[in-house]
Protein backbone atom coordinates (compact mmCIF):
# COMPACT_ATOMS: atom_id res chain seq x y z
CA UNK A 1 0.00 0.00 0.00
CA UNK A 2 1.64 3.46 -1.01
CA UNK A 3 -0.26 6.84 -0.78
CA UNK A 4 -0.72 6.43 -4.73
CA UNK A 5 -2.84 3.24 -3.59
CA UNK A 6 -6.94 3.99 -3.94
CA UNK A 7 -7.41 1.56 -1.77
CA UNK A 8 -5.62 3.51 1.20
CA UNK A 9 -6.84 7.15 -0.35
CA UNK A 10 -10.24 5.35 0.24
CA UNK A 11 -9.70 5.00 3.91
CA UNK A 12 -7.96 8.60 4.39
CA UNK A 13 -10.58 10.30 2.96
CA UNK A 14 -13.20 8.22 5.50
CA UNK A 15 -10.48 8.84 8.29
CA UNK A 16 -10.14 12.27 7.32
CA UNK A 17 -14.14 12.95 7.79
CA UNK A 18 -14.79 11.21 10.61
CA UNK A 19 -11.44 12.92 12.58
CA UNK A 20 -13.64 16.25 11.51
CA UNK A 21 -16.64 15.12 13.53
CA UNK A 22 -14.22 14.22 16.80
CA UNK A 23 -15.58 15.11 20.07
CA UNK A 24 -12.02 16.00 22.15
CA UNK A 25 -12.62 19.34 23.89
CA UNK A 26 -10.56 17.92 26.67
CA UNK A 27 -7.52 16.70 25.41
CA UNK A 28 -8.21 19.07 21.66
CA UNK A 29 -6.33 15.78 20.28
CA UNK A 30 -9.02 15.09 17.59
CA UNK A 31 -8.35 11.85 15.69
CA UNK A 32 -10.34 9.83 12.87
CA UNK A 33 -9.76 5.57 12.09
CA UNK A 34 -10.94 4.15 9.29
CA UNK A 35 -10.45 -0.04 9.26
CA UNK A 36 -11.22 -2.11 5.59
CA UNK A 37 -12.69 -5.51 6.30
CA UNK A 38 -12.41 -8.79 4.82
CA UNK A 39 -15.43 -7.81 2.38
CA UNK A 40 -13.52 -4.60 1.60
CA UNK A 41 -15.52 -2.07 3.17
CA UNK A 42 -14.33 0.71 5.05
CA UNK A 43 -15.32 1.75 8.49
CA UNK A 44 -14.35 5.15 10.04
CA UNK A 45 -14.44 6.22 13.90
CA UNK A 46 -13.36 9.41 15.73
CA UNK A 47 -12.23 9.90 19.17
CA UNK A 48 -15.50 10.50 21.51
CA UNK A 49 -14.75 11.88 25.00
CA UNK A 50 -16.29 12.63 28.11
CA UNK A 51 -16.88 14.84 31.05
CA UNK A 52 -16.24 11.99 33.05
CA UNK A 53 -12.21 11.52 31.70
CA UNK A 54 -12.32 7.64 31.31
CA UNK A 55 -15.62 6.79 29.78
CA UNK A 56 -14.00 8.53 26.66
CA UNK A 57 -13.77 6.28 23.77
CA UNK A 58 -10.83 6.05 20.90
CA UNK A 59 -11.56 6.54 17.39
CA UNK A 60 -9.88 2.93 16.46
CA UNK A 61 -12.84 1.48 19.57
CA UNK A 62 -15.55 3.42 17.55
CA UNK A 63 -14.47 2.08 13.75
CA UNK A 64 -14.00 -1.19 15.24
CA UNK A 65 -17.53 -0.63 16.63
CA UNK A 66 -18.81 0.21 13.45
CA UNK A 67 -17.32 -2.16 11.32
CA UNK A 68 -19.08 -4.96 13.58
CA UNK A 69 -22.07 -3.14 13.54
CA UNK A 70 -22.63 -3.93 9.89
CA UNK A 71 -21.00 -7.23 9.52
CA UNK A 72 -17.52 -7.68 9.11
CA UNK A 73 -15.75 -10.38 10.93
CA UNK A 74 -12.16 -9.44 9.90
CA UNK A 75 -9.72 -6.28 9.91
CA UNK A 76 -7.34 -6.38 6.92
CA UNK A 77 -6.33 -3.06 7.40
CA UNK A 78 -5.73 0.09 9.78
CA UNK A 79 -5.40 3.79 9.48
CA UNK A 80 -5.04 6.29 12.09
CA UNK A 81 -4.80 9.71 11.46
CA UNK A 82 -4.27 13.17 14.10
CA UNK A 83 -2.36 16.23 14.00
CA UNK A 84 -0.17 16.83 11.72
CA UNK A 85 3.50 16.32 13.38
CA UNK A 86 2.08 14.78 16.54
CA UNK A 87 0.74 11.19 14.58
CA UNK A 88 -0.83 8.92 16.96
CA UNK A 89 0.04 5.05 17.56
CA UNK A 90 -2.95 3.49 18.84
CA UNK A 91 -3.37 3.19 22.76
CA UNK A 92 -2.33 0.00 24.33
CA UNK A 93 -5.98 -1.11 24.23
CA UNK A 94 -6.50 -0.33 20.98
CA UNK A 95 -4.18 -2.81 19.95
CA UNK A 96 -5.86 -5.58 21.84
CA UNK A 97 -9.17 -4.74 20.76
CA UNK A 98 -7.52 -4.94 16.69
CA UNK A 99 -6.12 -7.89 17.80
CA UNK A 100 -9.09 -9.34 17.75
CA UNK A 101 -10.28 -9.25 15.18
CA UNK A 102 -7.10 -8.42 12.97
CA UNK A 103 -3.31 -11.19 11.62
CA UNK A 104 -0.10 -10.01 13.01
CA UNK A 105 0.44 -8.83 9.69
CA UNK A 106 -2.16 -6.81 10.02
CA UNK A 107 -0.84 -3.25 8.29
CA UNK A 108 -1.34 -0.43 11.14
CA UNK A 109 -0.91 3.07 9.15
CA UNK A 110 -0.36 5.74 11.49
CA UNK A 111 -0.65 9.35 9.89
CA UNK A 112 -2.10 12.79 9.82
CA UNK A 113 -4.84 15.02 7.40
CA UNK A 114 -2.39 14.39 4.54
CA UNK A 115 -0.69 11.22 4.31
CA UNK A 116 0.64 8.07 6.17
CA UNK A 117 3.46 8.56 8.18
CA UNK A 118 4.53 5.45 9.79
CA UNK A 119 3.84 1.77 8.79
CA UNK A 120 3.64 -0.67 11.46
CA UNK A 121 2.38 -4.37 11.40
CA UNK A 122 -0.27 -5.50 14.60
CA UNK A 123 2.39 -7.82 15.29
CA UNK A 124 5.09 -4.93 16.18
CA UNK A 125 3.23 -2.91 17.93
CA UNK A 126 1.65 -5.57 20.50
CA UNK A 127 4.15 -8.63 20.71
CA UNK A 128 3.52 -11.88 21.84
CA UNK A 129 0.00 -10.98 22.27
CA UNK A 130 -3.04 -12.47 24.02
CA UNK A 131 -5.71 -13.32 21.26
CA UNK A 132 -8.83 -15.74 20.72
CA UNK A 133 -6.74 -18.74 19.60
CA UNK A 134 -5.89 -19.07 22.95
CA UNK A 135 -9.81 -19.54 24.46
CA UNK A 136 -10.24 -21.72 21.48
CA UNK A 137 -12.52 -24.64 22.75
CA UNK A 138 -11.04 -27.53 20.31
CA UNK A 139 -7.57 -26.65 20.97
CA UNK A 140 -5.91 -29.80 22.98
CA UNK A 141 -5.28 -28.12 26.23
CA UNK A 142 -1.24 -29.91 25.98
CA UNK A 143 -1.45 -28.02 22.41
CA UNK A 144 0.47 -24.75 22.93
CA UNK A 145 -1.23 -21.70 21.18
CA UNK A 146 -0.62 -21.05 17.72
CA UNK A 147 2.27 -18.32 17.22
CA UNK A 148 1.09 -17.54 13.87
CA UNK A 149 -0.51 -14.14 14.77
CA UNK A 150 2.33 -12.87 16.80
N1 LIG B 1 -6.83 8.70 20.92
C1 LIG B 1 -7.45 7.97 19.93
O1 LIG B 1 -8.63 8.12 19.66
N2 LIG B 1 -6.69 7.07 19.26
C2 LIG B 1 -5.35 6.93 19.40
O2 LIG B 1 -4.75 6.15 18.68
C3 LIG B 1 -4.63 7.70 20.41
C4 LIG B 1 -5.47 8.54 21.30
C5 LIG B 1 -7.62 9.72 21.60
C6 LIG B 1 -8.07 9.40 22.99
C7 LIG B 1 -8.30 10.79 23.53
O3 LIG B 1 -9.60 11.22 23.15
C8 LIG B 1 -7.29 11.65 22.81
O4 LIG B 1 -6.88 10.92 21.69
C9 LIG B 1 -6.09 12.00 23.64
O5 LIG B 1 -5.55 10.88 24.23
Amino acid sequence: MDDGDPGLQQMLVAARAARQHAHAPYSGYAVGAALRDEQGRVHAGCNVENAAYPQGLCAEAAALGALVAAGGKRVVAALVIGPAGRVPTPCGGCRQKLREFGAGDLPVLCGDDDAVRQRYTLAELLPASFGPEHLAARQASHDPPSRRSE
